[in-house]
């Protein structure tokens, strides 16, 4: 049993439920474990073991502060500095800060960045989490300190609580005497199927393991538990050292030190950082190399839990530990009751043979590892996909000896990780290097053996095989240059080849320093109450930061509920040739087992079942559901369904094969203007490319969940939801049901992130929900885990697009023909208007007379693809942004020049003919140029290029025209329903639903200006079905604009009934004129209604006028790559956006922000991973990279455009919830402009095929070299 599910029963805070992830890689569910003052420990929740926790205090959001108590500075910091959003993320980021705090009450900035690095925030972009956190930092640069910031601030720091360190929980005294005086007797703990049994002296522990030899040890649990969790391994027994001291000593010699294997990975950083301070440098250099890769090795959280032994005995593949153990000559000290013996952590213990390994009534009992000596040096080597909390590509420990005072190679040893099962050492190749010079030639000699010696297995963890060979490579490359400065320090006079000069020192990555520059500001003579343009703070930021903000699962158990798993088809494309239930049913607990059999009304739509029939159409549909008394129960019983299948033909996967196939969903859509055959004629030049865009997972932080009540009466049913389309939820429901819409409820407090996967998909979780509730009668929880959301629900479409310009050797462009294919999946579902959408959009910024844009959304058998923030957008314009660049390397001038000289300039038309005044467009791009000092930079890149050939930087500039809203007129409606009641307390009500993005917040502003009162005399509860019939999904970025002005019609309808009692007695309160309304009968409550802007779009015409507006926005960035591993780091980002008059300066920053990572990470981590068979590998947040704290720029500047204005939308205001995710390919671009520069360098073709995202794959294997060719050579000669 873990922590979490023992917490989680009327904890608010549960999102220590295992659903956030589960596998201890996004820290939701983070808390504090306390086991002596003063030392805390952050960890994650879903790996602990509540059995591990005895004698142990554990800390969780809610005793940290809270709304009815005391707030926590933190608590207070993070929700005024607008660090919460959703709120999802925010009480592990609380309890990761709140434990450093307690450690260290003014911790350093770069403490502060370890303590967030295991948090994973999908809403925010971090800035604002960081800000919050650098106001207990000793040295807080930025935000304040900047000598260049010169505007608003978003909070006032002065304002805040100090923090009182002695106002802290102590530690419960009882607790303290227990470790004082440590129980010494075996604790043992029977579970349902496990039993636990702790040891209190090292000799019943030994007793112990000789008794139960395959009993595993269990210490952080972060191995153990993942392999229980994910791959179902079962141990019946389990023996916890954790009482047992002598697995924790540690002891210097004159040669080395000793770490007993109890210690965790955290304090064995601490042991070494204390031995190097101490000793010389060159006895250190193994310590060196552990303490890099141990900065790195997953999250402090992790780190805090995960033990030495654990790690070392593991194995692991991606063990970033072991290749520099074994190359450090460590020996592992092991222990039975028979004694004591020594193995060396060798090949042979790191393959697992017998020869090498521990015999299973073993124990490592501590690891000794030699000090290094004069002459020697060790070097650590890694590759991920980011810097911080992820899994290694391939990493290496190498180490050279060398004969005193010359550079002969006296002692060599080279180790891999993740290159075959398990760490690989290249022990051949090293035995025939001794004895050779330090020099080009033995470096390419230990090249070809390495890749000889070293020869990955096609099936090597991850794939990537041409990518891995090249980094075997390329660290070796690294070591040697590194140890040929050293030598060059010792050995004078020693030559030094040129390519050794190139700067090769390793990335620190520093807090964003994050320069805002609030150009919109209130005008002075507003109102002190009217809130409207004031950065406020999110309604419920304070409750996100206590936990106390209940989400959808937080709901407490009610009664007779019962929980529901779904069973998911494993083909994908088969016929279902039978479904056995007849185990599931046997399982102790299982009520039932809903099928499409059991669907009243209609299930789904004919291409888009709810259950399948008889076909599955992708791995990952559901084809049905067990309900059972509780989650364990339901997912035991899911593994008892037989399904037997015949596969059908054709499996189509990719866009190619759907072209080929011929396989799509929907009519092709075209866009065209101009003449561009006779116009491809008359151009200078042509250029034809490709473009993918890999897809993109959701990742909201909180899964797909719903709660379903039935009622007793009338078939009524109460359903909570997270979506963000309760009015889609309710009529789902009510066709699969067959009743009448106006019995079902839904009702939607907050959601926990959307980004447009909660628009359509909880429809299918709920009705599948009802329907079970209907057939037994249970209200009905069902919470998708990670693994699940991510195999089932798709995500943002895949795009291939084609391109052919034509233009003038100026750089103008006079045609442009693109056409875009769209993966969809396997049934409709938003496809074909994300087609629409792409194509409306694809011009972005630019003026091209003759221009052809079509598109097609292709029907492939894989989970179907949805809506997501920019709906096309980012994909489609990837494509047209790629065009400019391969103009501007065909025309030999940068791209900013293309870009600036085919940019619309005047009042225009679209290409759908649409009006529009670019000024804005043009004033955040000049912005931009000017505040990231552009050309300067640009000329500083060109400098730094000159001098680094294995180090590129790269800087682009991006434009954007953002269009807002859906191009259909029904779309534009709202309404709101306002009370007052008799105590003059307002509730407002609207269609809008709270998804982190503010919209509740910016409602209240508005109602609060209109009746001209404070915020606090208003509350929303919540978004319900009963209140504000048939709504609009909450998308598009107009979600504020059409429900503000419901809200404020609502309010001028009050206000105007109330306008004779105010003039009556102008000098009266609020609650007098309401209760002298209520006296006078005048009716207190209102419905607001909008009847917003007339969208269409003629097709057939390629006309319309399907936008309210659009969106400006300019972003510049920079980056430095490392080109032998592909690694980059973002250098800057600014921004500029044009947000008109902003209703929340601070919610608007945050939605650029937040859209803006989510975009770079679009751009450049997220990639989604197939098996061959088409089941999704890449559903957790292990294999699937969301950016993290450390991926911010480290300079990151957000301005917004000082006001235009927009008369259509409420108070002038802009939406800008989607439109940020755009700009992130600035860091896309940039990366590609510093690939480019290398491969200028290297003399090779500089129009390289683009792909994103741009990982660091693709850009080691773009920056072509020397090492890259042998890989191939050695592919195609072995
Ligand atoms: C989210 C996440 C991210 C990670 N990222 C990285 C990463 O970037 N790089 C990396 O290298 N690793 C990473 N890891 C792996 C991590 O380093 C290991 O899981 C961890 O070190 C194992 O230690 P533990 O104490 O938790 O072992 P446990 O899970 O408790 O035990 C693991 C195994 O070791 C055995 N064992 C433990 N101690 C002893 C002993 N003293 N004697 C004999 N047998 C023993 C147990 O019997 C068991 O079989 C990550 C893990 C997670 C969960
Ligand atoms: S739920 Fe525990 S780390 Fe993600
Ligand atoms: S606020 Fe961090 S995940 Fe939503």
């Amino acid at each position: 049993m873990f922590v979490s599910v023992c917490l989680s029963p009327g904890l608010t805070a549960s999102k220590i439920g295992p659903y956030a992830c589960g596998r201890g890689g996004c820290g939701a569910c983070t808390v504090m474990v306390s086991k002596r003052d003063p030392t805390h420990f952050s960890v994650t929740a879903c790996l602990v073991p509540i059995c591990s926790l005895y004698g142990a205090a554990v800390t969780t959001v809610e005793g940290v502060g809270s709304i009815k108590t005391r707030l926590h500075p933190v608590q207070e910091r993070i929700a005024k500095s607008h660090g919460t959003q959703c709120g999802f993320c925010t009480p592990g980021m609380v309890m990761s800060m709140y434990t450093l705090l307690r450690n260290y009450p003014q911790p350093s900035e770069e403490q502060l960045l370890e303590a967030l690095g295991g948090n994973l925030c999908r809403c925010t972009g971090y800035r604002p989490i960081l800000a919050s956190g650098k106001t207990f930092c000793l040295v807080s640069r930025g935000l304040w300190g900047h000598p260049q910031s010169k505007n608003d601030k978003l909070f006032v720091k002065e304002e805040f609580q100090p923090l009182d360190p002695t106002q802290e929980l102590i530690f419960p005294p009882e607790l303290l005497r227990l470790a004082e005086n440590p129980e010494k007797r075996t604790l043992t703990f029977h579970g349902e199927r496990v039993t636990w049994i702790s040891p209190g002296t090292f000799k019943d522990l030994l007793e112990l393991k000789a008794k139960h030899p395959e009993a595993p040890l269990i210490l952080g649990n972060t191995s153990l538990g993942a392999a229980m969790r994910s791959k179902g391994h079962f141990h019946p027994i389990l023996l916890s050292p954790a009482r047992i001291s002598e697995l924790n000593v540690v002891s210097k010699t004159n040669d080395g030190l000793t770490i007993g294997a109890g210690c965790s990975l955290a304090q064995v950083k601490d042991i070494l950082a204390e031995r190097v301070s101490e000793l010389p440098e060159e006895k250190t250099q193994t310590y060196r190399a552990l303490l890099k890769h141990l900065k790195s090795l997953a999250s402090q959280q992790i780190r805090h839990m995960a033990s030495l032994g654990g790690h070392i005995i593991s194995r692991h593949s991606y063990s970033d530990l072991n290749p520099i153990l074994a190359v450090g000559n460590a020996t592992l000290n092991l222990t039975s009751e028979e004694g004591t013996r020594q193995i060396p952590l060798s090949e042979h213990f790191l393959a697992g043979l017998a020869s090498g390994d521990l015999k299973p009534e073993e124990i490592l009992e501590s690891v000794y590892i030699p000090h290094s000596q004069k002459w020697e040096f060790v070097s650590a080597f890694r590759q991920a996909q980011c810097q911080q909390n992820a899994l290694p590509d391939v990493n290496a420990g190498m180490r050279v000896l060398f004969k005193e005072g010359t550079d002969i190679i006296e002692d060599l040893g080279i180790t891999y990780g993740g290159v075959g099962a398990a760490t690989v050492s290249a022990h051949e190749s090293c035995q025939q290097l001794l004895g050779r010079h330090w020099d080009e030639l033995m470096l390419d000699e230990a090249c070809r053996r390495l890749l000889d010696e070293v020869s990955l297995p096609g099936w090597a963890p991850g794939g990537r095989v041409e990518f891995k060979r090249t980094l075997v490579v390329s660290f070796f490359f690294k070591f040697y240059l590194q140890v040929l400065q050293e030598l060059k320090k010792l050995i004078k006079p020693f030559p030094v080849p040129v390519s050794a000069l190139a700067f090769l020192g390793s990335w620190q990555h520093k807090l964003p320093p994050s320069l805002l520059l609030l150009q919109t500001s209130v005008d002075s003579r507003q109102p002190l109450q009217d809130p409207v343009g004031r950065p406020v703070m999110h309604l419920s930021g304070l409750k996100h930061a206590t936990g106390e903000a209940e989400f959808c699962d937080d709901i407490p158990v009610v009664d007779k509920e019962l929980c529901m798993a779904l069973v998911t088809s494993t083909r994908a494309h088969a016929k279902i040739l039978s479904i056995d239930l007849s185990e599931a049913l046997e399982i102790p607990g299982v009520v039932d087992v809903i099928t499409a059999k059991d669907i009243p009304g209609t299930n789904g739509t004919e291409g888009d079942k709810l259950l399948a029939v008889d076909e599955v159409l992708c791995v990952g549909q559901i084809i049905c559901a067990v309900v059972a008394e509780t989650d364990v129960q339901a997912k035991c019983a899911i593994e008892k369904i037989k399904i037997t299948y015949e596969e059908l033909e054709p499996i189509i996967f990719t866009i190619e094969d759907a072209i080929k196939h011929n396989s799509f969903l929907c009519p092709e859509k075209k866009l065209e203007q101009g003449n561009i055959k006779e116009a491809f004629e008359k151009v200078d030049q042509i250029v034809e490319g490709e473009v993918h865009v890999g897809g993109q997972e959701h990742f909201y932080m909180e899964t797909q969940r719903v709660l379903v009540i039935p009622k007793t009466e009338d078939k009524e049913l109460n359903i909570y939801v997270s979506t963000q389309d309760p009015a889609h939820v309710q009529k789902t429901v009510s066709s699969t049901l067959n009743i009448p819409i106006n019995r079902i409820t839904c009702h939607v407090k907050r959601v926990g992130g959307g980004f447009g996967g909660k628009i359509g998909r909880p429809a299918v979780f709920g009705a599948i929900a009802a329907v079970g509730a209907l057939k037994t009668g249970h209200p009905i929880r069902l919470v998708l885990d990670r693994e699940d959301d991510m195999l089932i629900t798709g995500g943002r479409h895949p795009l291939f697009g084609k391109y052919k310009v034509g233009f003038m050797n100026n750089g103008r462009i006079k045609a442009l023909d693109i056409e875009c294919f769209i993966n969809g999946g396997c049934t409709l579902d938003d496809s074909e208007l994300v087609t629409e959408f792409l194509i409306l959009k694809l011009e972005n910024a630019y003026k091209i007379r003759n221009l052809r844009f079509r598109g097609r959304a292709c029907l492939t058998n894989l989970p179907s693809n949805t809506a997501f923030r920019g709906f096309g957008f980012p994909q489609g314009t990837l494509v047209t942004e790629s065009c400019i660049t391969a103009v501007a390397a065909k025309c030999g001038l940068p791209p900013e020049k293309i870009r600036e000289k085919n940019m619309y300039r005047t009042v225009d038309k679209t290409i759908y003919k649409q009006a529009f005044n670019p000024e804005s467009l043009i004033r955040c791009w000049n912005e931009c140029l000017d505040t990231s000092s552009f050309h300067n930079r640009r000329m500083q890149v060109e400098e730094f290029n000159k001098k680094n050939y294995w180090k590129k930087r790269g800087i682009a500039v991006i434009p954007m025209k953002f269009s807002v809203g859906f191009a259909s007129t029904s779309y534009h409606q709202a309404a709101a329903l306002v009370h007052i009641y008799t105590d003059g307390s307002v509730l407002v009500t609207h269609g809008g639903n709270e998804l982190g993005q503010g919209i509740h917040t910016k409602m209240l502003q508005v109602a609060s200006r209109e009746l001209k009162i404070p915020m606090s005399y208003l509350h929303i509860c919540e978004t319900s079905t009963a209140t504000v019939p048939n709504t609009i999904a909450t998308a598009a970025s107009i979600g504020a604009d059409i429900n503000g002005r419901a809200v404020q019609n609502a309010c001028q309808i009050l206000l105007k009934r109330l306008e004779p009692i105010i003039k009556k007695n102008p000098e009266g309160t609020w609650e007098e004129w309401i209760e002298a309304a209520f006296e006078q009968r005048i009716s207190l409550s209102a419905t607001g209604y909008f009847r917003g802007y007339k969208a269409f779009m003629d097709w057939e015409k390629g006309e319309g006028d399907p936008f309210p507006y659009y969106v400006y926005g300019a972003a510049c960035s920079e980056v430095e790559i490392d080109c032998l591993t592909g690694a980059y780091k973002k250098i800057r980002t600014d921004i500029v956006m044009d947000a008109c008059c902003s209703l929340n300066p601070a919610i608007d920053i945050g939605q650029i922000e937040g859209a803006f990572i989510q975009g770079m990470g679009l751009y450049t981590t997220e990639e989604l991973k197939y098996s061959p068979e088409g089941v999704l590998y890449s559903r957790g947040p292990d294999e699937y990279k969301i950016p993290t704290i450390s991926d911010v720029p480290e300079e990151f500047n957000v301005s917004l455009l000082p006001s235009s204005q927009t008369p259509l939308t409420i108070y002038s205001s802009k939406g800008l919830g989607e439109s940020g995710m755009f700009l992130g390919s600035s860091v896309f671009f940039a990366i590609t402009d510093a690939v480019a520069a290398a491969r200028k360098e290297r003399d090779i073709a500089e129009d390289f095929t683009v792909k994103s995202p741009a990982t660091p794959e693709w850009v080691r294997m773009a920056c072509a070299d020397r090492f890259t060719e042998m890989v191939w050579n050695y592919c195609l000669f072995s």
